[in-house]
């Protein structure tokens, strides 16, 4: 729930006179509106009710001429009913093809986190601008008397052009944040927007507006603060960075892009954190928290918003007539487009992916149906010709998205290639550009502990341990090249630094001596040690966490800061996170601790402020002020060690420090809930079983080794990684069919993770080829659930050597299982002899397996 100490004052002070009983509850009575006029059939219940003449009312600049309207009315008369619908919806480049843009006449595509050009999200970005430039061919192709509509192509370029290889990546936004610096905003934005249009993009899903209240929210990152004020005061530069000041001038004219405001609304409320759950909160709350940097968005005609995931109250809000028509587009006057989530319709009630007429009734006027566009495509030309969607809502829809092709200049910029900026690769990652990042880091940087070794002497003896440390991916987090931001090494980061790199360079051209030993080891005593750590990266619902803690295996680098101390060695500890987490640990072992949230590119940031110039003092002073309140343990709404706005300066000399209790006052690891299976061992509450796979005989594995259905089944101790940390499955053939399982009392709901690119992974080594192939299922809720699917890269898997096998979750949803209630995610079935060894089951993303099995995911 909402603590009034992270509120700016004038929202706390607003809160707090309105007094109590001012919930939603005391809210109703008041006249409801049009709110829900549109949907009077199923009244929403009084706490999801909106009251838009409680909202502010908010002027959209002018950015078309009468002259570009007239164009639009124009346009509007004459297309076809086909050509309409098309427009708004939204494919993703994984699943279309500029030949089906051509035929349904689609008016937007865009490429999710783990999509590229021909399957590769990796590809080079000369693959992109030829991508982008068939895309537009293919919509201008239209037979003789139809009106030709430009494609709009979105991406999401969340932390500059992040998808692309070889592009400035920029710190997320909770590092700008802790920045303070509305003016560094814009040129970020500035930045970003010619990296886009270099590629041939025109549209970013960018910024995010969330406000977290709760950072066990694995996006909380992506928000800028838990303050509303500060949020508020940084979207109107980033909109100006990408899109320019509003105008009536073309955006593609000079070197922008469109905007988008996301998730709106109340993304960054959810009850415990949970992405895509519900914001059980009063419309007090929800206005004047997470409402308030939709004001100025709109005041900088911010071209789109993206709806939210998420719920208020119970109401997902891709389907809140009263929020996005009445409040949004009504009292504050919002004139560009709405389109929704990645299937975010789906979650609709009454709805699902393949059609969602509710959605269009409550005011968006786009859909993002990555794969479902098809099926979805005829399900809405359907329902408008026979009235379930009223024509004048399609016209209205159609309108806003083609006002922001015609405020992006798309009708008369040609194709992708010709337009300014195109094809000039040298702009990704520019030396400038990188300076933009490189002083975005030093700024975010937050000093929160230091007795006196910083700043350090760079012509001194230096090592640097810790896991992070050389690590860009990991410094850059999720939404870095893929969508989760796992799997990526340093060599797919051309021209970026890791903060290793940042401090052997101020080292060595200083004349000192810096060594990287993960570990900590070292040949010569160094004078001191930098020990980089923290979190991996993560996204959307992965990394969702159960407390505020780091996972057990990221806390290593701490048992090194303590043995370097204990040898004498001062230590400074650099933690890249994309949260406040518990570390009371750390913060005690290290002389001085430094926040780096998740630098991005330009890890050099880093090293620009820990050290020192020649004279002995600062290069740079540390300038970052916590966006958020620390935690004093991994308990949320626990008490706070360092408050909102908390940062030391140079100036402010060494501290000293009272060593902190280190209990985490919680009893989890910090998991979060997506490892089933380690080092051959289940994780709580999870269990091994091997059965008979028609029922019967069972047998539950808690020691090894073990034998199960009479013999027929042996289960043995094996390494992999370290001694024992994996299980050898040695089965005999049986007509009864064997079933390896791992399995839970309480089943998990994994359709959020369906709906992604989530996979089951599996680390398995084939002993011995399979005499039969292997299938796959899931068990929900005690049953078999679906029918199993046959995994053929299994018997493929070389014999020896250990892989990780990735099946996608849809795969089981293609085959019939119903994936809300999962009670064994894995659930391995033979009715021939097998051997084999497991070492860890969890769910991961693409880039982290090392085969994926082939499915029908439909
Ligand atoms: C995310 C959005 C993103 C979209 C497209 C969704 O799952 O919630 O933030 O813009 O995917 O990748
Ligand atoms: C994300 C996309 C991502 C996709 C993977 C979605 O939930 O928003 O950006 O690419 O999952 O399938």
């Amino acid at each position: 729930m909402l603590s009034k100490t992270l509120l700016s004052t004038a929202a706390a002070a607003a809160l707090a006179t309105a007094g109590p009983g001012t919930g939603s509850g005391a809210e109703t009575g008041a006249e409801t509106g049009a709110a829900d006029a549109g949907e009077s059939a199923q009244a929403l219940p009084p706490e999801a009710t909106v009251h838009p003449e409680r909202w502010p009312e908010v002027a959209f600049p002018v950015v078309l001429t009468a002259q570009d309207e007239a164009e639009v009315q124009d346009l509007l008369a004459r297309m076809t009913l086909e050509q309409k619908v098309g427009q708004i919806i939204q494919a993703d480049i994984a699943s279309v093809t500029p030949a089906e843009v051509r035929e349904y006449r689609l008016g937007s595509v865009l490429n999710g986190g783990n999509s590229g050009p021909g399957g590769n999200d990796l590809a080079p970005p000369q693959d992109w601008l030829a991508l982008a430039d068939a895309f537009h061919e293919a919509s201008m192709d239209v037979p003789a008397g139809e009106p030709a509509i430009p494609i709009v192509w979105g991406t999401d370029a969340v932390h500059g052009h992040s998808n692309i290889v070889g592009a400035t990546i920029f710190p997320h936004n909770i590092g700008l944040g802790a920045a303070r610096d509305p003016e560094l905003i814009e040129r970020i934005g500035r930045v970003t927007a010619v990296e886009i249009r270099v590629t041939g993009q025109e549209w970013t899903f960018a910024p995010t507006v969330a406000v977290p209240q709760d950072f066990r929210w694995g996006r909380a990152y992506e928000g800028y603060s838990s303050d509303p004020a500060l949020v508020a005061a940084y979207v109107g530069s980033m909109i100006r960075g990408l899109q320019g000041p509003p105008s009536t001038a073309r955006i593609l004219a000079g070197p922008h892009v469109a905007a988008s405001t996301k998730h709106y609304l109340a993304d960054g409320a959810t009850t415990d954190g949970k992405d895509q759950g519900d914001a059980a909160i009063s419309e007090l709350e929800l206005r004047l928290v997470h409402g308030a940097p939709y004001i100025p968005a709109i005041e900088n005609g911010v071209a789109t918003v993206m709806t939210s995931f998420s719920s208020w109250n119970g109401v997902k809000l891709s389907a809140h007539r009263g929020l996005v028509t009445d409040v949004l587009k009504g009292r504050m006057n919002f004139g560009g487009l709405v389109v929704t989530d990645w299937n975010a319709h789906g979650q609709v009630a009454g709805c699902t992916n393949a059609s969602c007429p509710k959605a269009v009734a409550a005011g968006i006027d786009m859909f993002m149906a990555p794969d479902s566009w098809r099926s979805l495509y005829r399900s809405t030309l359907a329902q408008v010709r026979d009235g379930t969607i009223p024509m004048e809502r399609l016209d209205d829809a159609v309108a806003r998205v083609l006002r922001v092709k015609q405020r992006l200049g798309l009708f008369e910029m040609g194709k992708p290639s010709q337009r300014p900026l195109s094809g000039q690769y040298e702009l990704l990652g520019a030396a400038d550009h990188r300076a933009v990042a490189r002083e975005a880091v030093r700024k975010s940087l937050v000093m929160l502990k230091n007795t006196g070794v910083l700043p350090l002497k760079p012509d001194a003896r230096i090592l640097v341990a810790g896991d992070a440390a050389d690590d860009i991916a990991r410094q850059s987090g999720g939404w870095t090249l893929s969508w989760q931001g796992t799997g990526l090494d340093n060599s797919l980061f051309p021209g970026a630094t890791s903060i290793w790199d940042g401090i052997e360079s101020a080292v060595t051209s200083a004349g000192g001596h810096a060594e990287l030993s993960v570990e900590g080891d070292y040949g010569q005593r160094p004078d001191a040690a930098i020990v980089v750590f923290g979190e991996t990266p993560y996204a959307e619902f992965q990394g969702d966490i159960a407390s505020l803690q780091l996972r057990p295996e990221l806390r290593r680098p701490i048992e090194t800061m303590r043995k370097l101390r204990a040898q004498g060695i001062p230590v400074v500890a650099v933690m890249v996170t994309g949260r406040p987490l518990y570390v009371n640990e750390a913060l005690n072992a290290a002389d001085a601790f430094v926040t780096a949230w998740l630098p991005g590119s330009e890890g050099g940031g880093v090293a620009d402020v820990l050290f020192a110039g020649e004279d002995g003092a600062p290069r740079h002073d540390f300038r970052g002020l916590l966006p958020a309140a620390w935690p004093a343990t991994a308990r949320h709404g626990g008490p706070t060690l360092f408050p909102f706005g908390y940062g030391l300066r140079y100036a402010d000399g060494p501290r000293p420090w009272a060593p902190l209790a280190e209990d985490s006052g919680v009893t989890d690891d910090g998991g979060n809930g997506g490892v089933f299976f380690e080092r051959g061992v289940p994780a709580s509450a999870w269990s091994l079983t091997v059965t008979r796979a028609d029922g019967g005989d069972s047998l539950r594995v808690t020691t090894v080794p073990a034998e199960a259905l009479s013999g027929r089944v042996r289960i043995a101790a094996t390494d992999h990684e370290v001694q024992e940390g994996a299980r050898s499955f040695t089965i005999a053939a049986d007509p009864a069919g064997t079933a390896i399982e791992l399995g839970t009392f309480d089943p998990i709901d994994l359709t959020r993770q369906t709906n992604g690119d989530v996979l089951l992974l599996a680390t398995v080594r084939l002993d011995a080829p399979l005499a039969q192939p292997l299938d796959m299922a899931v068990r929900c809720e005690g049953q078999e659930c679906g029918t199993p699917v046959a995994i053929d890269a299994f018997s493929a898997l070389p014999t020896g050597e250990w892989r990780t096998l990735g099946v996608p979750l849809k795969c089981f949803r293609a085959a019939g299982a119903d994936m809300a209630g999962i009670s064994a995610p894995f659930r391995l079935v033979t009715d021939g002899a097998a051997r084999f060894s497991l070492a860890r089951v969890a769910l991961g993303s693409l880039s982290e397996a090392d085969v994926v099995a082939g499915c029908s995911t439909d």
